[in-house]
C-alpha cells in the first residue's frame, strides 16, 4: 500500500509501497497529487528506473516537455542533467538549475512537477554532494505582512527565460547567449504575483529570482525593491529543505509551491547524473482533471 511519511522540515515526505516500474493506479495518483500540494517534495528510494518508466510515470501528472538536445537517446521527453563527459562530449546539461528558481514560469503554461532519478551522485569523504535545496512558497505567503498581501493581491509579474540564462553566464556557465530569434520565440510572460495553488487551495508567492524581472503594476524602482524583499523573505532558513541524494532516489517536486536550487558544491571530476522529466501544469489547472482524480475515475 502506498504510504506517505512526512519529514521533519517545512517540505518533504518519503513515499513507500509503490513500484514505479509498474503503471500507477488512479488511487495512487490521487494520493501523490494531494501529497505534492501538502509536502511539496516527495522521495521514492531504491527505484533506479530507466527512461521509459520515468516517462510513463511522469506523464500521469500532465504533458511532458520535449527536449531536443541532451536527451535520452530513445526517449526525448527525458533530459539528462550531468557533468559526465563521454568521448570528449558532454552527455547532459552540466549546470542546470544552479541558482534559485522555479521551472518554466517563463512559459504561458508553466511547470508543475519535476521528476528526477539519481543515476550518479558525487561523494566526498563518505558524504553526498550536489544536493538540491528547496524553499516553501506557500508557508512564506502565509507569513507575509497583511499590507504586502493587500498591495500585491491583484498584481502580476513578468517572467523572462533569457534573464536566467544571462545570470548563469555571468556566473561562468558556458551556455551560448540566446539569439534574437530565440528571444522572439520566448517573449517574457505575465503571471499573478500570488497564485492560488490548484491542489492545496492556498496562496503561493509566485515570483522567483531565476525568471521574474518586474512587477507590472509598480514603478521600476519600487518593483525592484519589492522583488528583493519577497526573495529575501522566501529564502529565510525556516522555509528551506535540502535533499541529499542517494543513487536510486526518484524525487518529484511541485514547482507551484516551491523554488529549488541545485547545489554546485562538487568538482568537474566528481560525477553527477540525473535523468529528468519536466511535467507541465496543463492538467493540474484543469478543474475537471482534479475532480476526476479526487472524486472519481481519471483518464490517463
Ligand atoms: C533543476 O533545476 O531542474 C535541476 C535540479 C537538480 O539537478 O538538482
Amino acid at each position: 500500500m502506498l504510504t506517505i511519511e512526512p519529514g521533519n522540515t517545512t517540505l518533504g515526505a518519503t513515499v513507500t509501497g509503490v513500484d514505479l516500474e509498474q503503471p500507477l493506479s488512479d488511487a495512487d495518483l490521487a494520493i501523490l497529487l494531494r501529497a505534492l500540494g501538502e509536502y511539496g517534495v516527495l522521495c521514492f528510494s531504491k527505484q533506479l528506473i530507466e527512461a521509459q518508466a520515468l516517462k510513463e510515470f511522469s506523464s500521469r501528472f500532465g504533458a511532458l516537455q520535449m527536449i531536443s538536445r541532451l536527451a535520452d537517446a530513445n526517449v526525448p521527453e527525458v533530459s539528462i542533467l550531468s557533468n559526465v563527459i563521454e568521448n570528449g562530449r558532454p552527455i547532459g546539461t552540466p549546470d542546470a538549475g544552479q541558482d534559485w528558481h522555479t521551472d518554466m514560469t517563463y512559459n504561458r503554461v508553466v511547470g508543475f512537477v519535476n521528476v528526477l532519478v539519481a543515476h550518479r551522485v558525487p561523494m566526498r569523504d563518505g558524504k553526498p554532494l550536489g544536493g538540491t535545496e528547496f524553499t516553501n512558497t506557500q508557508a512564506a505567503y502565509d507569513d507575509l505582512p497583511a499590507d504586502v498581501k493587500a498591495k500585491l493581491a491583484n498584481a502580476t509579474a513578468l517572467h523572462d527565460h533569457n534573464y536566467f540564462q544571462e545570470k548563469m553566464r555571468a556566473k561562468g556557465s558556458t551556455r551560448p547567449p540566446q539569439t534574437d530569434a530565440q528571444r522572439r520565440e520566448r517573449p517574457p510572460v505575465p503571471h499573478p504575483v500570488f497564485l492560488t495553488h490548484p491542489i492545496s487551495g492556498r496562496k503561493v508567492i509566485y515570483v522567483n529570482p531565476g525568471f521574474t524581472v518586474r512587477i507590472n503594476e509598480l514603478a521600476p524602482a519600487e518593483s525592484s525593491e519589492m522583488l528583493a524583499y519577497l526573495f529575501a523573505h522566501v529564502l529565510q532558513p525556516k522555509y528551506r529543505h535540502t535533499h541529499h541524494w542517494t543513487v536510486g532516489d526518484v524525487l518529484m517536486w511541485d514547482h507551484l509551491g516551491t523554488w529549488h536550487c541545485a547545489l554546485a558544491d562538487y568538482r568537474p571530476d566528481e560525477f553527477r547524473l540525473m535523468k529528468r522529466c519536466q511535467v507541465m501544469a496543463d492538467k493540474v489547472f484543469d478543474a475537471g482533471f482534479l475532480q476526476g482524480v479526487f472524486h472519481g475515475g481519471v483518464a490517463a
